[in-house]
């Protein structure tokens, strides 16, 4: 796909979303394959870390273990490019990113109640409101350049959206019950972004753990659990989320465990 810039996004232009952020990029795009490819070709060209990249729709959106990311125009495709020093333990990002956002959402827009659905869901009551893709490149040991993208589903979903999708996921603004401006959403996944990932810690601090409880929505919650590199699913509950960002699940049969590498199913 070509992909074409517009001059604006959400009703404003680059450098309006430059000075209202503070960034020294902000790149603004109509339909694009994924937001997050083409930040990774900026961080390649040695844009500065901060750089924002937004698109209006995308056609190939991504997400965790290779999912598509149904991404029609009124959503916000929302990708950011950083460079930490260190991030040694980089599963525990998207974990980051989604505590920082969800404070942000809640701070900011009345009545969404949102949560984080271990490791990178984004929920809105018992929907899923959007995700975070979170991609490193590495060098001679240590990350060259992290790219950490957001989806949220701003605008209702409309007929287009796939079937199954209708009956899990929500919006903003149908959780809201208003209509909620795109450009406040990026706000707070801008702020929320910026709170944990430039300077990543290695584990959960006290007050990051307090954080994680507070928004952990599989808390006491009964799941099937399953590896990603396709093994036996466990039906149990979780318990929460240990200091390494690894998920406390305890199976019906069998002792506590820390599981990470996994899909995670609610039963409804
Ligand atoms: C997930 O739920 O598994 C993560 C979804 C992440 C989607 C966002 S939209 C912006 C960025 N570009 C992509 O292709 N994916 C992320």
């Amino acid at each position: 796909m070509t992909h074409r810039k517009v001059s604006k996004w959400g009703g404003l232009s680059a450098e309006q979303l430059r000075k209202r952020w503070g960034r020294e990029d902000v790149h603004l795009y109509g339909a694009v394959d994924s937001t997050n490819d083409l930040a990774r070709e900026l961080a390649e060209d040695g844009a500065a870390a901060g750089t924002v990249v937004l698109a209006r729709e995308q056609g190939s959106g991504r997400g965790r273990a290779g999912r598509e990311w149904h991404s029609p125009a009124g959503g916000l495709y929302l990708s950011m490019i950083f460079r930490p020093q260190e991030a040694e333990n980089p599963e525990l990002l998207p974990l980051l990113a989604g505590l920082g956002i969800v404070r942000e959402l809640e701070r900011r827009i009345e009545g969404l109640a949102p949560s984080v659905k271990w490791p990178n869901d984004l929920m809105a009551g018992d929907r899923k409101l959007g995700g975070i893709l979170s991609e490193a490149a590495w060098g001679q040991g240590r990350i060259r350049h992290l790219v950490v993208g957001t989806g949220i589903n701003v605008a209702r979903l409309g007929e287009g959206a796939p079937r199954g999708l209708r009956s899990l996921a929500t919006s903003v603004n149908a959780a809201t019950g208003r209509d909620v401006p795109l450009v406040e959403v990026a706000d707070a996944v801008i702020a929320g972004l910026e709170a944990f990932v430039p300077r990543a810690p290695a584990r959960l601090d006290p007050s990051l753990l307090a954080l994680a409880d507070r928004y952990d929505w599989l808390r006491d919650r009964r799941v099937a659990v399953t590896p990603l590199d396709g093994g036996e699913t466990s039906t149990g509950t979780c318990v929460g989320i240990a200091p390494d960002g690894a998920l406390l699940f305890r199976p019906d049969r069998g002792a506590l465990r820390r599981v990470t590498r996994v899909t995670v199913e609610a039963e409804t």
